[in-house]
């Protein structure tokens, strides 16, 4: 499968690049591509809501979207991965997902499978609530279909994301895939 990543984090060395990273380990040696795209790091502007592009077809601005289009477009799985921020994905890789709307029905005819990678500082068995209904949304609105989630709590430094099992665990759902 050809799997594109979206890193969403801007600690490129972060928690969430650990599990990205482990993750890429465990797809490439089941014999999958894995493309990953950081984000925080690309020129990604918010969604101006113009609907120039008519929910499909060109959007008005001209940014780094038209790559992760392209990849997209042309991919079997999509990767969502994120630190929580206020219990929820960051800015950058929402901006990212709103500018789906320019083609969102491409996206919804691809059937991508999705998963989603996630590390948040909070302990609370509610920790993931909000983000796992927001992912879990998504995928019933684009049609994907849901191949696995890692929720690395009591993540706050990658220190601690290290020692724990959550790396582990998203070796282990790249190399199942
Ligand atoms: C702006 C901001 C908001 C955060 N909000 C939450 C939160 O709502 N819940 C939580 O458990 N951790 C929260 N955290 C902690 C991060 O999710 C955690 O430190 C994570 O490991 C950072 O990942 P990274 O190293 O990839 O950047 C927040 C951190 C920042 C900087």
């Amino acid at each position: 499968m050809k799997i594109v990543v979206l890193q969403g984090s801007p600690n490129l060395k972060g928690s969430t690049n650990l599990l990205v990273e482990s993750f890429t380990k465990g797809a490439q040696e089941a014999g999958h591509v894995v493309t990953r795209f950081d984000v925080c790091a690309m020129n990604v502007h918010a969604c101006l809501g113009c609907v120039a592009c008519g929910f499909e077809g060109p959007c008005a601005q001209s940014d780094d979207v038209g790559i992760i289009r392209k990849a997209l477009l042309s991919a079997d799985m999509v990767v969502f991965a994120t630190p929580l921020y206020y219990y929820g994905m960051t800015a950058q890789l929402k901006n990212v997902v709103d500018r789906f709307a320019a083609y969102n029905t491409s996206l919804n005819q691809k059937h991508l499978k999705a998963a989603c990678l996630a590390v948040g500082g909070g302990t609370d068995d509610w920790t993931f609530d909000a983000l796992d209904s927001h992912f879990k949304t998504l995928v019933r609105y684009i049609e994907m279909e849901n191949v696995g989630t890692v929720y690395g709590f009591g993540c706050d430094v990658p220190e601690t994301t290290a020692a724990s099992d959550y790396p582990k665990q998203a070796y282990e759902l790249g190399k199942n895939l």
